[in-house]
């Protein structure tokens, strides 16, 4: 039997604490189940940036090609902030999603029955919700030419200088985001709503022309809609249910996807899968990360949530190496122990109550699998 390949970069502020709890859910898994994982270990954001000067080196780049899996927890901190952009911590997260061409971020926002009363939202509005962004990950304006900060030579411009970057989306890069998510919705609620700024931006008009043409030629068992993104952002607010899966482009997908975070009530719950096409053994190259971010303030004290990131591995189960039965399983464990009244600090409710510690989260999670 061949092992399953698995990179983990745990990053900066949480990410090596969260990292270490879904080490225990990998563990259980070997012990129990009889997988079998080829584990390594390597360095990005600003601890790559310590120890090499870089937050990403050609090597790990080079490993993260390599495996089946990248799992990473989070990059960056404010002992970073003052860097040049070149080496940020996020350069290192960037250059990962563009070399791997991780074309397609899926971001599941569901709400833990357990939680629904944390939303900031009322439990009537959020509860059972089960929607799905699919963000494009790879273009756009995080990375489209001409961009920098120049010079302006024109003398009313105060300051005399410009700041530039650039929206660009092919046809082909718009149509294979499309079909990712079309596929996703013929196995959920078969509904798609597509959202840009059709109104002000020619980039908006190509998306939702292609979008259509995907729909009309591929997909026409599957509803699709279109929403200015704005009016998306309002409506996931107002009434988050109507959506099944959201399709939309980098940086909407990154707004969106942290309101859709925040209605299952906390940050601290939400797994990302971020792939590119199938290779030639089928799987698509795949890196895992929780959404929340490195949360300095709260580094190195025992308080973080571990439940995203050890969501994101049962993602990996699930897209990476077909394990759909696990995933399920460790799915249920983490609904199990919420039941329970198990809380990290971010799960607090007004009501109060004593915080379990990270390592804590691990442990009950990983007894909830052995009882089931
Ligand atoms: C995300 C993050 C990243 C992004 C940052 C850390 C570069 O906000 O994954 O949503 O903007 O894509
Ligand atoms: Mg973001």
């Amino acid at each position: 039997m061949t092992a399953y390949s698995l990179l983990i970069l745990p990053g900066d502020g949480i990410g090596p604490e969260v990292m270490a709890e879904v080490r225990k859910v990998i563990d259980w898994f070997q012990a129990n189940r009889g997988m079998q994982f080829d584990v390594s270990e390597d360095l990005v954001g600003g601890a790559a940036y310590d120890a090499h000067g870089t937050p990403l080196t050609d090597a790990t780049m080079a490993r993260a090609q390599a495996v089946d899996a990248v799992l990473l927890g989070a990059v960056g901190g404010p002992a970073y902030d003052n860097l040049d952009f070149s080496v940020k911590p996020e350069r290192g997260l960037l250059r990962l999603r563009k070399e791997m061409d991780l074309f397609a971020n899926l971001r599941p926002a569901q709400c833990f029955d357990a939680l629904a009363d944390f939303s900031s939202l009322k439990r009537e509005v959020v509860a059972g919700l089960d929607i799905l962004i699919v963000r494009e990950l790879t273009s756009g304006v995080y990375f489209g030419t001409p961009r920098g900060i120049q010079a302006d030579d024109n003398p009313d411009n105060e300051g005399g200088r410009v700041g530039i970057n650039t929206q660009r989306y092919t046809s082909g890069e718009i149509r294979r985001v499309a079909r990712a998510a079309f596929e996703l919705a013929r196995k959920r609620s078969s509904r798609v709503c597509s959202m840009e700024k059709a109104n002000v931006m020619e980039s908006g008009i190509l998306w939702r022309e292609e979008v259509q043409w995907v729909h009309d030629h591929e997909y026409p068992d599957v509803e699709l809609t279109h929403m200015y993104a704005d009016n998306g952002a309002m409506q996931l607010v107002r009434r988050p249910q109507q959506f099944d899966v959201i399709v939309t482009d980098n940086l909407f997908g990154d707004i969106l996807s942290d309101a859709a975070a925040m209605l299952t009530g906390s940050l601290g719950m939400l797994p990302s899968a971020s792939l590119g096409a199938p290779a030639a053994n089928g799987r698509p190259k795949a890196m895992y990360e929780p959404v929340h971010g490195s949360a300095p303030d709260i580094a190195g004290k025992a308080l973080a949530n571990p439940i995203a990131c050890i969501l994101s591995f049962a993602m990996a189960l699930r897209y990476s190496w077909n394990e759909g039965a696990a995933a399920d399983d460790l799915e249920r464990a983490v609904e199990t122990v919420l039941a329970q009244g198990v809380r990290t600090a971010d799960l607090m409710g007004p009501e109060g109550g004593t915080p379990i510690t990270t390592s804590e989260m691990g442990d009950r999670i990983v007894a909830a699998l052995a009882a089931a």
